[in-house]
């Protein structure tokens, strides 16, 4: 393939929109509005969101820039672009790890993402059919304790949830999926807002806003700032490839740098939104901030239960919510797909089928994670892995390690081994602002990737 490749065969977004909607429906997921929650939760709440909207400004949105450019010079499939790039910009074959560390990452998180996807997937049937109405913490707890204890429950969705995305992807992914962003995230954010509205009638919303913004540095830890880190990379989609093959079908009239401001602004609304509408449900029902992944399954079905129209504004809400996850895994699944129809010759087709088969084989470690292997630590002999299950590992490994660390070398790719002329003709910055950003990306950025590193490693 050529540079610039899906640009010369005219292959592109249909406009600056629609890449918008596209990356914005990668990056709004469940990482927002179930993981954001519940890791805020465990890690104390406002230092972590603090250190948290650092690491977006510091790391998350230079990151995002960069590698939407990369995506756009190089204009193929992120390991076909960093070949590409690596040549065209002479320099180190090294780089080009770039895109196989982003291949393997996309694979391992759609693996476990296809779970929870599937918990989603499970609740709108449970929110449709009346079963939270009237309901109190024991019930819902019950039932959602219940769903997790049962391999065969938690397979049947992942199941489920993975057959869509294969589906979609296998046919093709722009093809209806900007019309279904265009007009469910819109949607999305009026019932967050709604859930906020709503969060502010329990008489807790003030004890839920000090415990999101007001930093006790006490509670944080070293690795809670690597997981607020890590978190700032996985809510952005960026550091696996997965932004920079979005971009390679990005025209070249479109301003790089704010199109990714856009994203960013959007993806961190979400989950502020979900937070205040989450902790204020937490706190007036007396249950513990720190419960963990069932968060907000335990949570918003108690609001549902609740409020007038609750079965409505419950079904609505985890179908939303599942759409927000498909349009993420979508984009994880991609770059998989991508590499082997250009790498392997196979069929669009095939490619999603087999490559979804071999995903969905490996999510079966995380469903076997919340019931039969929940007791199973397999590196608990290494002490900063005690008692993580087959889903924490997996978690771990993509999340805090693999999606820092390709944001690290994209970063040092696009600061330093990149001739200027690229970046001028790609990134859509000028004069002092332009400046500014290089340094962040050259300096600012790779340190706060190192510095949180090395804490975790002394
Ligand atoms: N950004 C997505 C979310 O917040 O749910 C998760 C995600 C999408 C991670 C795509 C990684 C990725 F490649
Ligand atoms: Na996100």
């Amino acid at each position: 393939a050529t540079p610039k490749a899906h640009q010369q065969a005219g292959n592109l977004w249909s406009s600056r929109m629609a890449f918008i909607l596209a990356a914005v429906g990668s990056a709004v997921g469940l990482g927002n509005i179930w993981k954001f929650p519940y890791i805020t939760g465990e890690n104390g709440g406002g230092a972590f969101v603090l250190v948290y909207l650092a690491c977006i400004a510091i790391v998350g949105i230079p990151v995002l820039i960069a590698e939407v450019m990369i995506g756009r010079r190089g204009g193929q499939s992120p390991v076909a672009s960093m070949r590409e790039l690596t040549t065209s910009e002479g320099t180190s074959k090294g780089w080009r790890l770039i895109g196989w560390n982003g291949i393997i990452a996309s694979f391992l998180v759609l693996s476990f993402y296809s779970v929870i996807g599937g918990w989603s997937l499970s609740y709108v049937g449970k929110a449709a059919s009346g079963m939270f109405t009237g309901a109190d913490a024991d019930t819902i707890g019950g039932a959602f304790g219940g769903m997790l204890a049962s391999p065969g429950d938690l397979l049947l969705w992942h199941s489920v949830f993975m057959a869509i995305v294969v589906l979609i992807v296998g046919r093709g992914i722009r093809s209806g999926m900007e019309k279904a962003i265009n007009t469910l995230m819109p949607l999305l954010f009026l019932l967050l807002f709604i859930m906020v509205g709503y969060a502010t009638t329990t008489g807790k919303f003030g004890e839920a806003v000090s415990f999101m913004f007001s930093p006790d540095f006490s509670k944080l830890t070293t690795e809670g700032v690597l997981t607020a880190l890590g978190h700032a990379a996985f809510t952005l989609s960026i550091g696996i490839g997965v932004m920079m093959a979005y971009g390679s079908y990005l025209p070249q009239k479109v301003n790089v740098a704010r199109t990714a401001m856009t994203i960013a602004f959007m993806d961190t609304g979400v989950a502020l939104l979900a937070g205040l509408a989450i902790f204020p449900l937490v706190f007036a029902n007396g249950l513990e901030p720190g419960a963990g992944p069932g968060l907000i399954f335990v949570t918003l079905p108690l609001a549902f239960g609740q409020m007038g129209g609750g079965v409505v504004f419950g079904t609505l809400f985890f179908a939303l919510l599942l759409v927000a996850a498909l349009t993420s895994a979508i984009s994880m699944l991609e770059p998989v797909v991508e590499w082997l129809e250009e790498h392997k010759g196979v069929s669009r087709a095939k490619s999603a089928f087999f490559g979804g088969l071999a995903i969905w084989l490996v999510g079966i470690g995380t469903v076997l994670s919340f019931n039969d292997w929940a007791e199973f630590h397999p590196l608990a002999f290494i002490p900063f892995f005690e008692g993580k299950t087959v889903f924490d590992l997996l978690d771990f490994l993509v999340s805090n390690l693999m999606m820092p660390l390709g944001g690290l070398a994209i970063a040092l790719f696009a600061g330093w081994a990149m001739k200027r002329e690229g970046l001028d003709q790609e990134i859509g910055l000028q004069g002092a602002v332009y400046r500014a950003f290089m340094f962040v990306l050259r300096f600012l950025t790779p340190a706060g990737i190192a510095v949180v590193f090395l804490y975790n490693l002394l």
